[in-house]
């Protein structure tokens, strides 16, 4: 009888059931909906940062190139590798003296044919003459500076980086002693040379102010004043 008795409730216990089901439904269904509403901008941080993340190798370059005298040709000859660059500053400058480099020898290698024209005049000769030289020479100083890059984790970072700071100075004097030794002559040939020299040297500008931007966190963290690099 008692089990009949609970048989008979069924109908009541019915009721409670779907009052219970419908609370549990619109629970679920307002929970779900806070779900969303909080889940919504978590969704929107989580696509924006990974919308910043694939700008952030290019912002990082241009920004690494915002210290530089010529940042748009910066930025257009260093943002194809921004996924070796990361964030590393390193690497950036490791890859603004690669490009630089590449410069640097195929100024060489125009300077190295005209000088072996004959149609030119004895003085514009002995002017390309000298670029072969300087520019042979900022060439060598730039393959120094990139093989001394490897030596900055070592032990004396401030002598490697200033050693390197030096080379590629020594470099951009040479393109200038090329371009100024150009000085007075209007022929195609030597506006070909000046043109290419003049690349190979706003590049290797570039790369040299990379590379201060490099001592220039390291000295300030050193003293600690600043916490993370841009
Ligand atoms: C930056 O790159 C250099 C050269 O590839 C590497 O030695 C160094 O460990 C890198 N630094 C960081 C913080 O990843
Ligand atoms: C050097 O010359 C090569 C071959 O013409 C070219 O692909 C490269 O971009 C040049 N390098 C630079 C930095 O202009
Ligand atoms: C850089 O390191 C290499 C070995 O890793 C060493 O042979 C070379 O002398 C170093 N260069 C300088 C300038 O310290
Ligand atoms: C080069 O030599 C020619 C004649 O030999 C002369 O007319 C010209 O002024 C010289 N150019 C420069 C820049 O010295």
């Amino acid at each position: 009888m008692e089990m009949k008795k609970g048989f008979t409730s069924p109908p009541y216990s019915c009721n409670a059931l779907m009052a219970a089901a419908i609370i549990v439904s619109l629970l679920v269904l307002m929970s779900s909906n806070m779900k969303t509403c909080s889940a919504a901008p978590a969704t929107a941080t989580t696509t924006s940062s990974i919308n910043t993340d694939c700008n952030c190798k290019t912002n990082f370059i241009r920004s690494g190139c915002a210290s530089t005298t010529y940042p748009k040709l910066c930025y257009t000859s260093l943002s194809p590798y921004a996924s070796y660059v990361g964030t590393n500053r390193t690497r950036l400058a490791i890859v603004a003296l690669k490009v630089s480099l590449s410069a640097t020898r195929n100024s060489s290698a125009l300077v190295k044919k005209v000088s072996r024209r004959h149609d030119l005049m004895a003085n514009e000769t002995a002017a390309i003459k000298d670029c072969v030289e300087t520019v042979g020479d900022a060439k060598d100083e730039l393959k120094q500076s990139l093989q001394e890059m490897n030596n900055l984790s070592g032990s004396d970072f401030e002598y490697t980086i200033s050693s390197i700071e030096a080379w590629v100075s020594a470099a951009l004097t040479d393109d200038a002693t090329c371009t100024d030794g150009l000085n007075g002559f209007n022929g195609k040939v030597e506006k070909r040379i000046l043109k290419s020299v003049t690349l190979a040297a706003e590049l290797t500008s570039n790369a040299l102010a990379i590379i201060e931007s490099i001592t220039s966190i390291y000295s300030s963290n050193s003293k600690g004043t600043v916490t993370s690099s841009p």
